[in-house]
């Protein structure tokens, strides 16, 4: 097997996308679009992936580690000014070892498959020029694979479209922008490079017409799925591609037969906060109902339902869990953990650090920050849990809080088993709420109450007999 090098034109502009971010960065399924073609990088086990930089160039090597290659070692070469396809190539070749082949990618081409990329490689065998071709409707912009005889024999060269004839216009066939060359033959071919032509630019794609004039075998590796070598010029095509890339990834999780509603509006996306990439591993019959959106690593335990338009993020459900719509889990980098059984929201807030344990309940409009709440411990309304400890069975009042931030500091509140906290209490930490002790509502608990206790912190209510109210004034 011959040794594989990658090369990623990311060079140009995007001027069409009329945004500050080099296209290269802009974000497809949470990830940059140049990381996605660095995966192939990876999954083809290739020995190096060169990335041509140009606009942006310092932005784009700044958002691209070598972990976005995995094992091929990343080398970036600036290409100044842009001026052209060949021209990229040859900004390269110095890096290049000449033992193996080089397959050229472009840097805004996300989804192309890596068992395409392997049939490519094969086809070209190492010694062959081996061009990734597709026949489309619309062959409009793209450079058209002449062929010899009445157009279906051996390949004679690509011509770009600017410099095509109307004969030659009308070929359906096109050039993808994939290529595999055989290493040692680049530099000779680009050495030859002109830019005489429509765009006044030197052209990878003329080293075909070389590679027939030197007797190198030049062979079409074509395929019919055009997204698979579709571009992202503008923010249109960019939308276009992330439903196809999303419903990739939807089919997938159905033919592992998880159940989503409806695949078309299903997303899973890397986390652009922490760089976790996007993983939704799932359980057995697990259920995902319309418009929910998963960011960074997801477990779903088996037979988890997932209610319609949740947002997940970097969190674990456990088995049995019912997540009921509109409800938001973020874990973030600290994550998030729903317990075997547990019913939450609908509209529920679960953030950083919230731990649940087992059969617990959180219910509309109750939002829980790094709190760990015990088996059976239910809020069930309007309330808030930040940094408390709660034991298990704790009921926990509609309206009650934990005052946990005295404006510097945080401080924890312990709240053992069995405790029933009345609605509407605030609970200033840091304050311990004894086992099985009862709040009565509408206190302000400011300090330790005793198990098996009721803490009572409120105005004693007073009765005025006879009161009566004021009277309306006559006008003057
Ligand atoms: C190129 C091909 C065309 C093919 C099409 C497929 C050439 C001459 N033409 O045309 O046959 O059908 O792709 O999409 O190769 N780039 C640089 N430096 C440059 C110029 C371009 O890095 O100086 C990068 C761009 O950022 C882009 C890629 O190379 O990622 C392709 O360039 P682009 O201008 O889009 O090529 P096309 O004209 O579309
Ligand atoms: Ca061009």
């Amino acid at each position: 097997m011959t040794q594989l090098d990658i090369l990623i034109m990311a060079a140009g502009k995007g001027t069409r996308m009329k945004s500050r971010l080099p296209k290269v960065l802009q974000r497809l399924g949470g990830r940059p679009l140049l990381h996605h073609v660095l995966d192939q990088a990876a999954h083809l086990q290739a020995r190096s992936a060169t990335v041509i930089t140009g606009h942006g160039a310092a932005e784009v090597e700044a958002a691209t580690h070598q972990a976005a290659a995995g094992g091929a070692k990343l080398v970036f070469v600036r290409q100044e000014p842009q001026l052209g396809t060949g021209h990229a190539v040859q900004q390269a070749v110095p890096h290049l070892r000449d033992d193996g082949t080089v397959v050229v990618l472009s840097g805004d081409v996300p989804l192309t498959e890596a068992d395409t990329l392997r049939a490519l490689v094969a086809a070209g065998g190492g010694e062959k020029l081996a061009l990734l071709t597709v026949t489309l409707p619309d062959p409009t912009g793209y450079g058209r694979i002449v062929r010899n005889g009445s157009g279906s024999g051996a390949v004679q060269g690509i011509v770009e479209h600017k410099d095509a004839s109307e004969a030659q216009r009308a070929i359906a066939e096109v050039y993808s922008g994939i290529m595999a060359v055989p290493a040692r033959r680049l530099a000779p071919w680009l050495a030859r490079l002109t830019n005489d032509n429509a765009q006044g630019e030197y052209y990878l794609t003329d080293i075909v017409a070389m590679a027939v004039a030197d007797g190198v075998p030049v062979v079409a590796h074509s395929i019919t799925d055009a997204l698979q070598v579709a571009g992202v010029n503008s923010p249109l095509q960019l939308a276009e591609l992330e439903r196809a890339h999303q419903q990739r990834q939807a089919r997938a999780l159905l033919e592992q037969g998880v159940r989503l509603a409806d695949p078309a509006r299903f997303d899973l996306r890397d986390d652009v906060r922490t760089g976790v990439r996007g993983e939704l591993v799932c359980g057995q019959d697990v259920e995902i109902d319309a418009n929910c959106l998963f960011t960074g690593r997801v477990e779903l335990g088996e037979g988890v339902q997932i209610g319609a338009n949740c947002c997940i993020a970097n969190a674990r459900i456990a088995a049995g869990a019912v997540i009921h719509p509109y409800t938001h889990i973020d874990g973030e980098k600290l994550g998030a953990s729903v317990g075997e059984g547990a019913l939450i929201g609908p509209f529920a807030r679960l953030r950083p650090g919230a731990q649940l344990g087992r059969e617990v309940h959180i219910g509309n409009f109750v939002e829980v920050k790094n709190s760990t709440l015990a088996d059976g411990a239910k809020a069930n309304h309007l309330a808030y849990l930040g940094d408390a400890t709660v034991g298990e069975r704790v009921n926990y009042g509609a309206g009650a809080i934990t005052a946990n931030y005295d404006g510097s500091n945080k401080h924890r509140t312990v709240i053992e088993a069995d405790v029933h906290i009345g609605s509407n209490c605030v609970l200033v930490a840091p304050v311990t709420i004894g086992a099985g002790a009862t709040v009565g509502g509408g206190s302000t608990i400011t300090k330790d109450v005793p198990p098996g206790s009721l803490g009572v912190a409120r105005g004693k209510q007073v009765a005025i007999a006879n009161w009566h109210r004021p009277t309306k004034q006559p006008k003057t």
